[in-house]
């Protein structure tokens, strides 16, 4: 089987990199990591992936003048590699409308929460202070327009009603660990 060649962008803990690493790892998956890039030399990820493996490197936006000139260094650092797919998981910087263009429906993105609702940050505590019934999670291809673009699979979570914004989070994050594999499979 040919291997579709895929890169995962991450900025810290890397649990759904994980979930992507392990899934990958199976002989019948269509899609092999070639490299994992971060933007933050401390994310816990890259350990994850150097545990696997997998090259890894670390584009630090701190060392750019501008977000054109740091989007275009990861577009080289892409190509080099031979990716083909993109995959964001937890890569906590926002692209440039340019550097998205360069990759129609190949780049994907998972958030957590049920998109369209509570795209940005602090979804869960934003769903607890609403009083909403259901969180979840979401992979969806990657627009210019943050947390938008057309949702390839959903995962449903309960709130339940003792439910703080840490517990959410954790059950939330074992559902993004299933449905990403499945997204980019
Ligand atoms: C996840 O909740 C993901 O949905 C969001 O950032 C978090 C990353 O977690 N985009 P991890 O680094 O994969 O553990």
């Amino acid at each position: 089987m040919t291997k579709q060649k895929c890169a995962v962008l991450i900025s810290g803990n890397g649990s759904n990199l994980q979930a992507l690493i392990d899934a990958c790892a199976k002989p019948d998956f269509p899609v092999q990591i070639v490299r994992v890039i971060s933007n933050n030399e401390q994310a816990f990820g890259l350990q994850r992936a150097h545990k696997a493996g997998i090259e890894t490197l670390i584009i630090d936006h701190r060392g750019f003048h501008s977000r054109d000139d740091f989007d275009l260094a990861l577009h080289d650092a892409l190509i080099e590699c031979g990716a083909q797919i993109v995959c964001l998981a937890g890569f906590m910087r926002i692209l440039t409308a340019d550097f998205v263009g360069k990759w129609p429906a190949k780049m994907l993105n998972i958030h957590p929460s049920l998109l369209p609702s509570y795209r940005g940050l602090h979804t869960h505590r934003r769903a607890l202070e609403d009083g909403v019934k259901f969180a979840g999670c979401t992979v969806h291809f990657v627009v210019p327009e943050m947390d938008a673009g057309p949702i390839v699979i959903q995962a449903a979570v309960p709130i339940l009603p003792n439910d703080t914004e840490q517990t959410l989070t954790q059950r939330v994050l074992e559902q993004e660990h299933h449905i990403y594999p499945q997204a980019l499979r």
